[in-house]
């Protein structure tokens, strides 16, 4: 084949191609086009890029420094929100009534006068204000701080942040830049002034309805997809509006309904249910035992909520330890290794149990004689042997043996933090690992430790006029409330 003649091309030639070959600008609004004559080949077409920094990784800062949070959060789902964001590096303000603080702070005491776990374990990498946000020298002070940053974040019931005068509107006003961010209960229609919570979230999400065993009532789960899972995709959703503020300057409001973030979270249930439309779900174990379905997706049990059938299966020492269990997936492209390791190796050839749809009516039979090969082994045993196949399977781990385990330690998912009052406690860190972004988890802060350093020296109090803050009872507890608080 002839040689095909590559012309050496000239610099200025070798950059008008790279600019034209940049990722496509559709989409972006116009004042966002690459100028060709700043765009750098390694910006992307995002003219305002800077040059990679050359800093080492790790310490180049971290992905949300400069960014202030003025977080009324309280309970579970705003509290997880504002957590991950401090995780990431932004500067979490939170904002507390004066001697009462985040109800939290006393639900679920183990330490006598300490701050609870429920509080400690969802309020790290914050600093803490106190400020009764009712009081005229509070709503001031409150002012200055919607001036000072760019997000708020808040979870009351419907139409208190209104009450307290602190409306879309005035916000807006006050800070355009602003992103008022929200959680409530549910979104805009006939539910949108009720009060919520986790369970009430995850039963009106369709996640208790699809929980449980079908002959049971409808069950929770254990994991709180309802506060933390909303707080966590009212992070993402405060992080976009971050993103997008760069173009367009100004702030917006987020709304997570946590009716919505349930559903998102049970979306494979809403799948089903369209599925049911055109014929029986035939993975869920009740079509093998030939039981019908009815109008609605059922519960499932311990069915796999994929297309690989799998259930949970004793292990050695069920009889006295309540998580002696594994998961055990029956995956298609396994099945040969299951026969030989379980000690079927007939059931290779047998056309009752050769083919995914063969064995979808025997999966109760079939489960019941892999547990009794997994009965003859400890759950950390099926996991070392299956493993070797590529079999998936999952060891029932305690919450014991995930707060002992040494690699969830390492890793900074699990992470011991020591705290004035109540000693040195356990939390859980940045699930997030990112390669240039190092969390560093920070003890939840004392009721109001942070009031006079804030009103000092970031919003710019005198002494004179911080004495008078003080003395106003804008930022210290009434007699009445510290009475109710005891
Ligand atoms: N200064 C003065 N008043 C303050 C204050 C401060 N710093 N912080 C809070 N308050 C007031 C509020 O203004 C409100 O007063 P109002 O009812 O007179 O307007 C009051 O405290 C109580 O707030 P509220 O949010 O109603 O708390 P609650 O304990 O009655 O309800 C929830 C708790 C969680 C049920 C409710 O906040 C809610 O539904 N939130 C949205 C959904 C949600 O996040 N649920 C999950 C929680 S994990």
């Amino acid at each position: 084949m002839a040689k095909r003649k590559v012309a050496a091309a000239k610099p200025k030639k070798i950059a008008k191609r790279i600019v034209k070959t940049v990722r496509p600008m559709t989409n972006r609004p116009a004042q966002m086009k690459a100028d060709p004559k700043v765009t750098a080949p390694y910006n992307g077409g995002w003219p305002e890029l800077p040059p990679p920094s050359t800093a080492p990784w790790g310490q180049a800062g971290k992905a949300l420094d400069g960014v202030r949070i003025l977080d009324f959060t309280h309970v579970q789902s705003g509290p997880t929100c504002t957590q991950l964001l401090g995780y990431m590096g932004a500067d979490c303000i939170k904002v507390e009534r004066p001697g009462v603080g985040d109800i939290t702070r006393g639900q679920l005491r183990d330490v006598k006068g300490a701050d609870s776990l429920y509080f400690t374990m969802l309020n790290g990498n914050k600093r803490s204000i106190t400020i009764d946000s009712k009081h005229p020298k509070g709503k001031e002070i409150l002012e200055r701080l919607i001036k000072h940053c760019d997000v708020l974040v808040e979870n009351f019931a419907p139409g208190a942040l209104d009450r307290m005068g602190l409306t879309w509107e005035y916000i807006h006003k006050t800070n355009p830049r602003m992103i008022v961010a929200s959680v409530k209960g549910f979104g805009p229609g006939p539910y949108e002034d009720c009060k919520v919570y986790e369970n009430v979230a995850q039963c009106a999400g369709g996640a208790a309805s699809t929980t449980g065993f079908r002959e049971g009532p409808p069950l929770v789960t254990g994991a709180q997809i309802g506060d933390s899972g909303t707080g966590l995709h009212l992070a993402f959703g405060i992080v976009s509006a971050l993103y997008q503020r760069m173009r367009t300057g100004r702030g917006q409001r987020v709304l997570c309904a946590m009716q919505d973030g349930v559903l998102n979270l049970a979306r494979v249930k809403l799948r089903d249910q369209q599925r049911l439309a055109h014929g029986p779900l035939t993975e869920y174990s009740q079509h093998g035992e030939g039981i019908p379905f009815g109008k609605a997706v059922p519960r499932a049990g311990n069915d796999s909520g994929g297309g690989q059938p799998g259930w949970i299966l004793k292990c050695k020492g069920w009889e006295t330890d309540p998580d002696a269990y594994t998961y055990f997936i029956t995956q298609a492209p396994v099945w040969g290794a299951i026969c030989d390791l379980i000690g079927k190796p007939e059931w290779k050839s047998d056309p009752d149990y050769a083919t995914p749809p063969a064995r979808l009516p025997r999966l109760r039979h079939i489960f019941d004689t892999i547990e009794e090969w997994t009965k003859t082994m400890t759950k950390f045993e099926v996991m070392e042997i299956c493993n070797k196949h590529d079999i998936p399977v999952g060891p029932i781990l305690s919450m014991k043996e995930v707060a002992e385990e040494p690699s969830l330690r390492a890793t900074g998912t699990v992470v011991e933090v020591d705290h004035p009052t109540r000693g040195r406690y356990l939390t859980v860190g940045n699930p997030v690992k990112m390669s240039d972004s190092i969390t560093e988890v920070r003890r939840s802060p004392l009721l109001g430790e942070h009031t006079e350093d804030i009103l000092t020296e970031e919003l710019g109090y005198s002494a004179e006029e911080f004495a008078a803050i003080k003395s106003s009872g804008a930022i210290t507890p009434s007699e009445k409330k510290e009475t109710e608080a005891a």
